[in-house]
Parts: structure tokens; C-alpha cells; sequence
């Protein structure tokens, strides 16, 4: 494993436009348990339940399981090393931007601020009906039977993107023009197996970016794409790697 680190971190160092794209395992150690794997929430939950038109025609049915899945795991949730590691590289113009598939809000919590959320984030809900309704979730009372405007009563969907939904043209252009310009990513904490989000790496790659993997376990990137499998839960390889950076 040591020489792995080692040639991790040489990379880092010499990287000209380093890059992180990050997974639901990056926030294991934050508490928030991942979609797929052992502890995955969908071998609990049917992924319907995230699917955008189930949500609109019975919300009843949905919202209790999206408070839980995600409001109640989030709201005590915090950053763990792994996050504060990758905000320390970006404060010191290591890193130049991290993309992720998550809506936990960790990254930025950790002082994160280029961050480009693929699936859109946890922070707001908009009105299902009049689009210029938008509320902060604290705003929002999560003890109806689905969340309702606070101006109009009608339905009002989370910020955060549901299967059968479009990805925000903002983000999908951003992960882009990130995939083009990178020569070194850092992928961590993710199976791969949703895009158009992990189709992210593969543009890197295509573009001759090195793919650096850090996730305990092995990913459809790992023998596609990886150039470097650090096989090492996120928090334990990136502190490795910045006690050489
Ligand atoms: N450190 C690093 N990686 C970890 C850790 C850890 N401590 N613990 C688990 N992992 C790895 C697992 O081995 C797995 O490869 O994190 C990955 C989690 O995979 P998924 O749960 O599939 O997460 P992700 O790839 O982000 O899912 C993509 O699927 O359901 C949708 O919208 C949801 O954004 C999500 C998307």
C-alpha cells in the first residue's frame, strides 16, 4: 500500500490541473450509508422510490422514505477527514475543482467551495406548481404527509435530482469543461454504475487524464479506466497521502 501512496502523492504533486470526483463512500465515515455494497440503502429500499414521477402523482407514498433516507441521515451528518483533506488541497490550489454525485452538502460544509453538485443538493425544495416558489429546507415543514409550498400548498420537490430527471445543464456543462482540462483525477467512493455521472472519468480519461481510485472495494472504473487502485477507505488514503504532499 505504501508504494501506492507514494506514487499518489507524487502525482498530486505534479499534477497541472488536478480534480476530485467523489461517491456516496466518500460520506460512509460521516454516517451517511451508500446506495449499493453491503450496507447499501438499495438492498432496503426500492431505487423507485427516487424516481421523479412516483414522487409527483404519490407523494404521500414517497416522502416519508426520502425524509428519512436522506433529511434525517443528513441533518446530524458531519464532514470527515477525506472532505477536510480535499478542502485543505483546494485552499492551497492543489485541487482545482471537486465534482460530485452528492447532496449531502459535506464538501462544503468542509470549506469546499468549487464544487459542482451532479445531482443537484439537499438545500432547497421548489414549488411543483409555480417554479418561482423556491424555500430553503428550513423553511419547509417536513410533518405533513408530503412537503407543501408555503405559498400556494401545492407539492414542492427537493433540489436534488430523481431518476428520470435532467441533470442541471449548469452542472452536466461544468463536469465537462473539468473533464477536459484535468490531467490527474481523484475518483473516490463510487460503484460507476450510474450516469451520466460516471461518465465523468471516462471523458477524463479520453482526454489523457491519470485516474487515481481510492474505495476500499473494486468499481467499474477499476480495471476500465483506474491507473491507480488504492484500495483504502477514503479518510485513512487521503490523510496517508497528505502527511507526503
Ligand atoms: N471510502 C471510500 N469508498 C467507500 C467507502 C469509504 N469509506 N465505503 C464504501 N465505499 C465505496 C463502495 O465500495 C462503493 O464502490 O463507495 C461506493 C459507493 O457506491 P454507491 O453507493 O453506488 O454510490 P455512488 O457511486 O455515488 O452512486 C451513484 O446512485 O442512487 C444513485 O443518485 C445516487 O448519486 C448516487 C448514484
Amino acid at each position: 500500500m505504501n508504494n501506492e501512496i507514494k506514487a499518489a502523492s507524487e502525482r498530486i504533486k505534479s499534477a497541472q490541473h488536478l480534480t476530485v470526483f467523489t461517491g456516496a463512500g466518500i460520506s460512509v465515515e460521516s454516517g451517511i450509508p451508500p446506495f449499493r455494497g453491503e450496507s447499501g440503502l438499495w438492498n432496503k429500499y426500492d431505487p423507485s422510490i427516487l424516481d421523479l414521477n412516483r414522487y409527483l402523482y404519490s407523494p404521500e407514498e414517497v416522502w416519508p422514505v426520502i425524509k428519512q433516507l436522506f433529511y434525517d441521515f443528513f441533518s446530524n451528518a458531519t464532514p470527515n477527514d477525506a472532505h477536510r483533506i480535499i478542502a485543505k488541497w483546494e485552499s492551497a490550489k492543489i485541487v482545482k475543482a471537486i465534482i460530485t454525485q452528492n447532496i449531502d452538502n459535506l464538501h462544503q460544509s468542509a470549506g469546499s467551495k468549487e464544487v459542482i453538485e451532479f445531482h443537484g443538493n439537499s438545500n432547497y425544495f421548489t414549488c411543483t406548481e409555480n417554479s418561482s416558489h423556491l424555500f430553503a429546507t428550513g423553511e419547509i415543514n417536513f410533518n405533513n404527509s408530503f412537503p407543501k409550498c408555503p405559498k400556494c400548498g401545492h407539492l414542492v420537490k427537493p433540489s436534488f435530482i430523481f431518476f428520470g430527471e435532467q441533470i442541471p445543464s449548469e452542472a452536466f456543462t461544468a463536469s465537462s469543461f473539468q473533464a477536459t482540462k484535468t490531467d490527474v483525477m481523484i475518483v473516490i467512493g463510487s460503484t460507476g454504475e450510474v450516469v451520466p455521472a460516471a461518465n465523468v472519468p471516462w471523458e477524463a480519461k479520453r482526454n489523457g487524464a491519470y485516474i487515481i481510485e481510492i474505495n476500499p472495494d473494486i468499481s467499474t472504473f477499476t480495471h476500465s479506466i483506474t491507473d491507480l487502485h488504492i484500495k483504502e477507505k477514503a479518510s485513512k488514503a487521503l490523510s496517508q497521502i497528505d502527511n507526503l504532499i
